[in-house]
């Protein structure tokens, strides 16, 4: 994108420290819904770092200015503009008190203060806190809060804001107020306040020094009966977070508030995050195993941004990964540790390997379009538009590669000196870096590539085994190949790159590991090699017979590996390999081979055929009684259809789906007996259990079921998906039992039983907006067929009553759903799907920027298309691009169309 057409482009390179701090703020807010009046008091002076500045400028948006005194005496020389206040001539030192009135009641960006449901909640990461009082609005930027709430104590009982409470009361006219001090300095990003009709569950814990701590989950009061696993998540990732790194919960009182209206998932505001409620309510009636595990990691990462974002923050956005990605990480590993501990490594490599699947599917996605940036970004013009899979995925991606190079003691380490020297501070990822590196002695100055280069890097291997010598070499060759435009005028040159690998016999049995120079092989049988160079060769002596390499185990680098294993191999690998990762890696890569070879004969119209080894494999991976429900699941599952379509030459959804369907219906229908097996013994009958197991039998028992669905004569399936949809006890269950009738009946143009199952479920859960947010999904995501396209589907719940554009968790479960998780209907010939992408990205637009650039995301690959498909997609973008006005929505469709 050219600067002309742009001008309001952020660059990192143009950092400077603000001209005035601000140390301490008075926040008085008599909240009404149209008109809320704030009064804020601020302690001013000139920061004796930056350079002079006769002018305090201030941020604001959206706000009414009513007034400004300085040391308590009207001050003239204020003035009001688009973008904030300026104040001319101002002293070095001063007390600052402005007056300004905004309205909640018709935000519906929900950035700054809104309404929901009645009550009052607030949003400021990033730049929201503007949209509340004018401010220095930048993380750089540290204050002491003091904040006075006052409001009609019938409509709104409860008031919250960050820290402590530390008096309330009545007042005239039934209103009553609450004064909250939060002890610690923060930005104003992490500001929050929440008043209305909500209820507490409510624990006191011990934390590690034995101060009792309070613990509340608040939400709507018919939703308390939903709170109990998002406590419990809450209460382990305090003790978690001692254990593992020795950070203590700071304050006396932490609370979670679940809100419906919400633009992402969570956020980390002081002592009060604020949560979309799909990330706090759950039981087993209405939350599936995924929403449970869903909640325990963002509890987890919203209460690790208390150290990890809040004691260290960001010195400015382009910092943002320091926070996301290691908090990420953070989670990563919690979620990890509470399933299989720190040893067992069979079931860490379930999370690891779901970890992967996104990272591949997204974050790759993302590197190879128009939005591909680094892990900490050179420029901007929206920075909500760069809360991205590259800043929070990639990011912990790269702050694993630490652990990978130094060990956990290391790491901890390199923590431990990271907030001994930065704590209470505002910071870059050059600091942490650097707390990396002298904590364990290392240079770690190549290691910034990782964090300035845009793009996935690729890492090819060739091997030579020289028998004579008993050597074995492996030669590793780094870059990008044709990266994405937007990512190949960043490379600087090689990363270093933590590759991990072990060598496997002939027998299945790893190899003992010698470098050449080395006296002696070492104990493990995984060697993380320091690929530094372009181009390197590690040599291993001693190896008795040529050996399978098993490579990048653990995925210890966020790269593509190039190896040409032929199928055999990777089915030994599948097999054999002692790292579970790579076990169900070689399965990735034989099934994503097979599918792409038949992607393109379905692109030319070649009829399709699957080669029996590969039926073989799937079938002894089907039977193996030595491995875990959870991890078969997995190694069963075929790459996703975006995943497959991104791996083409010419994305082609519809061949892409063609192959995928045709090989789910060859194992479908070549194991059926081996699926009924398994969908039998992997039933969970009794009471429902949320535990690590019990979700890996229905996880199995489910797959099974998709399978069953798609045989030739799936009346089976249907019998059983239906019993199952009337007995189920558990949502998990039941959601999987709709999605396997609807499925079944798609090629039909549906069918009684799904329609009965589907009118059920919606009069069961109407009370429960999260359900139905599922009921919506799982139409928009359906299979669909000629007869009765899912755009036909779509458009006509559109007109639901209980559909709402303005609710973002509702345009999510409809519009995203089918627009980037039905890729084959989404991309129909006829260009439908486009259209209506446009239509309803410049909807959202005039309502929420943020969630209408996120929506606008969906075509930003449009150039890797099949041509057919091409026109249409440019088409829709220019519609998009001549009628939004938010700069978000126009950062992303500019981009697209450069
Ligand atoms: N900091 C939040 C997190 O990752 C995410 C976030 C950023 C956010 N901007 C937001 C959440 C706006 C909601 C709305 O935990
Ligand atoms: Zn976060």
């Amino acid at each position: 994108m050219a600067d002309t057409a742009t001008p309001n482009v952020i660059r990192r390179a143009d950092y400077a420290p603000p001209a005035f701090l601000i140390d301490t703020v008075a926040l008085e807010f008599d909240l009404v819904p149209e008109r809320t009046v704030v009064r804020n008091t601020m302690r001013v002076r000139r920061n004796p770092d930056a350079s002079h500045a006769a002018n305090l400028e201030l941020m604001g948006e959206q706000l009414e200015f009513v007034s400004a005194a300085i040391d308590g005496a009207p001050f003239a020389n204020a003035h009001a503009h688009e973008h904030g206040l300026t104040l001319d001539n101002v002293p070095d030192d001063f007390e600052l008190t402005l007056t300004s009135v905004c309205n909640p009641a018709e935000n519906t960006t929900l950035s700054g203060l809104y309404v929901s449901g009645g009550n009052f909640f607030t949003q400021c990461e990033a730049e929201g806190f503007r949209r509340i009082t004018y401010f220095l609005d930048r993380p750089d930027v540290m204050a002491t809060y003091t904040v006075t709430l006052r409001a009609s104590k019938a409509d709104y009982p409860v008031l919250l804001s960050n820290g402590n409470l530390r008096e309330e009361g009545d007042l005239p006219d039934g209103r009553h107020f609450a004064r909250w001090e939060d002890p610690f300095r923060k930005p104003s990003y992490l500001f929050a306040l929440v008043a209305g009709k909500l209820v507490a569950l409510e624990e006191r814990v011990k934390s590690g020094s034995g101060k009792e701590k309070l613990l509340q989950v608040w939400v709507e009061p018919h939703d308390l009966d939903k709170t109990r696993h998002a406590m419990d998540s809450l209460i382990n990732s305090i003790s978690w977070d001692e254990e593992r790194f020795g950070l203590e919960l700071d304050l006396d009182r932490f609370m979670i508030v679940a809100v419906s209206d919400f633009n992402m998932g969570a956020m980390e505001n002081k002592g009060l995050n604020i949560f979309n409620t799909k990330y706090v309510l759950a039981n087993p009636e209405t939350a599936t195993d995924t929403d449970f595990a869903n909640i325990e990691a963002v509890v987890g990462h919203e209460y690790f941004h208390n150290w990890t974002g809040n004691r260290v923050t960001c010195r400015d956005w382009f910092q943002l990964s320091l926070k996301e990605g290691l908090t990420v990480f953070r989670d990563q590993e919690f979620s990890a540790d509470m399933a299989g501990g720190a040893r067992d490594e069979a079931a860490r490599a379930t999370k690891r390997i779901e970890d992967v699947r996104v990272l591949r599917q997204m974050q790759f996605a993302e590197d190879a379009g128009p939005m591909a940036h680094p892990v900490r970004p050179e420029s901007y013009v929206e920075i909500n538009n760069f809360y991205t899979m590259t800043v929070y995925e990639k990011g912990s991606e790269v702050v694993r590669m630490y652990q990978t190079l130094f060990g956990r003691d290391g790491f901890r380490k390199g923590m431990d000196l990271y907030f001994k020297r930065h704590d209470g501070q505002a910071v870059t990822c050059d600091d942490f870096r650097h707390a990396l590196a002298d904590a364990n002695g290392r240079d770690l100055a190549q290691f910034e590539r990782w964090y300035n280069q845009a793009g996935t890097p690729r890492v090819s291997v060739r091997t030579k085994y020289d028998a004579a010598q008993q050597r074995y070499s492996v030669t590793l060759t780094q870059g990008y190949g044709d990266a994405a435009p937007a990512a190949r005028d960043t490379q600087k040159g090689p990363l270093l790159i933590p590759f991990a690998i072990g060598l496997i016999s002939n027998d299945g049995r790893d190899l003992p590991l010698q470098l050449e120079g080395e006296t002696r092989a070492s104990d493990a049988t995984t060697r993380v090699l320091e690929f530094t160079q372009t181009e390197q060769t590690f040599t291993f002596v001693n190896v008795a017979q040529e050996p399978l390499p098993s490579l990048l185990r653990n995925f210890s680098a966020p790269v593509i590996v190039e190896y040409d294993y032929s199928a055999d191999q990777l089915a030994f690998l599948l097999a054999h390999d002692s790292d579970p990762f790579n076990r169900w890696e070689a399965g990735q890569r034989l099934a994503t081979r097979e599918l792409l070879t038949l992607a393109g004969r379905a692109a030319t119209g070649v009829p399709l055929q699957l080669d029996d080894s590969v039926v073989a494999a799937f079938a002894r991976m089907l039977t193996d009684e030595t491995l875990s429900p959870s991890f078969r699941e997995l190694a069963l599952m075929l790459p996703s259809e975006a995943y497959l379509a991104e791996q083409m030459a010419e994305s082609n959804p519809a061949a892409v789906h063609a192959a995928r369907q045709f090989v789910r219906k060859r194992l479908a229908n070549a194991l059926r007996q081996d699926w009924l097996a398994v969908y039998e013994k992997h039933r969970t009958p009794g009471a429902y259990e949320a535990t690590p197991e019990a979700s890996g039998h229905r996880a199995l028992k489910n797959l099974a079921l998709s399978y069953l669905a798609e045989l030739d004569d799936p009346a089976e399936a249907v019998r059983l998906a239906s019993a199952q949809y009337d007995a189920a006890n558990n949502m998990t269950d039941r959601s999987a039992a709709l999605s396997a009738l609807l499925n079944a009946a798609a090629a039909n143009g549906g069918s009684v039983e799904a329609q009965q199952a589907l009118d059920d479920f919606y009069r069961r859960f109407e009370k429960e907006p999260l359900v139905i947010d599922k009921w919506f999904a799982l139409q928009a995501t359906q299979r669909g067929s000629a007869q009765r396209p899912v755009i036909e589907i779509v458009r006509k719940l559109m007109a639901h009553p209980a559909f709402n554009l303005k609710n973002p968790n509702r345009a999510r479960s409809l519009i995203f759903s089918f627009c980037a998780a039905n890729p084959a209907q989404f991309h129909a010939e006829d260009g439908s799907g486009y259209a209506f992408w446009a239509d309803q990205v410049i909807a959202l637009d005039a309502i929420n920027p943020q969630v209408a650039a996120r929506l606008a995301r969906s075509l930003e690959l449009w150039q890797r298309f099949t041509p057919t498909l091409r026109d249409g997609m440019r088409a829709a973008l220019e519609k998009v691009a001549s009628q939004v006005k938010s700069r978000d929505v126009r950062e992303i469709v500019e981009k697209a169309l450069a």
